[in-house]
C-alpha cells in the first residue's frame, strides 16, 4: 500500500491509502481475508520538510502505524522490516518491536549509508 498510485503489477494487489488512517488498516485486513501475513515490510518515509526533528518524528509515526498492521495481520513466527529515520524516537520504537519479536537488529544498507540517516529494523519471529 502507498499514498501514491502505482502502475499495475502482475500478482500484486495494491491499496492506495494513508496508513495513519484506521480505515486503511481495515482495507488491508479485508484484503488478507482472515489469512495471516508471513512478512510486513515498510519502506514508508514522510515528505521531507527539511527540519530533521520533524521528519524524524513523522518517520517514527509511520513506523508506529506499520507496527499496528503487524499486530493485526502478522502470523506468529512472522517477520517485520521497517525503515526509520534515526533519532530520539528510534530507541523507543525499537523497544516496542523487541516486545513483540524474538530477534531484533538494525541494518544500514550501503546504498543509504552516506546520504541519509535512515536505518532498517529487522525483526524476526513474531511472538504474538
Ligand atoms: C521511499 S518511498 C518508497 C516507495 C516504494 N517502496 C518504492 O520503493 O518505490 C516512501 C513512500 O512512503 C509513502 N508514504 C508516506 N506517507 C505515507 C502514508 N501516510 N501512508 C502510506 N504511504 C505513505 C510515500 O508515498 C512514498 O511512496
Amino acid at each position: 500500500m502507498d499514498l501514491s498510485s502505482i502502475q499495475p503489477l502482475e500478482n500484486v494487489q495494491f491499496i492506495q491509502g494513508d496508513i495513519t488512517q484506521a480505515e486503511t488498516i481495515v482495507r488491508i485486513k479485508d484484503l488478507m481475508n482472515s489469512r495471516r501475513a508471513d512478512l510486513v515490510l515498510s519502506d514508508m518515509s514522510p515528505d521531507i520538510s527539511g527540519c530533521y526533528s520533524v521528519d524524524q518524528a513523522r518517520s517514527a509515526w509511520l513506523c508506529e502505524c506499520a507496527l499496528r498492521v503487524v499486530d493485526q495481520i502478522l502470523k506468529q513466527g512472522g517477520h517485520f522490516i521497517c525503515k526509520i529515520f534515526e533519532g530520539e524516537d528510534t530507541i523507543k520504537f525499537i523497544e516496542k518491536v523487541k516486545h513483540r519479536f524474538i530477534v531484533v537488529k538494525t541494518f544500514s544498507p550501503e546504498a543509504s549509508r552516506k546520504s541519509s540517516s535512515e536505518v532498517y529494523i529487522i525483526a524476526k519471529s513474531f511472538k504474538k
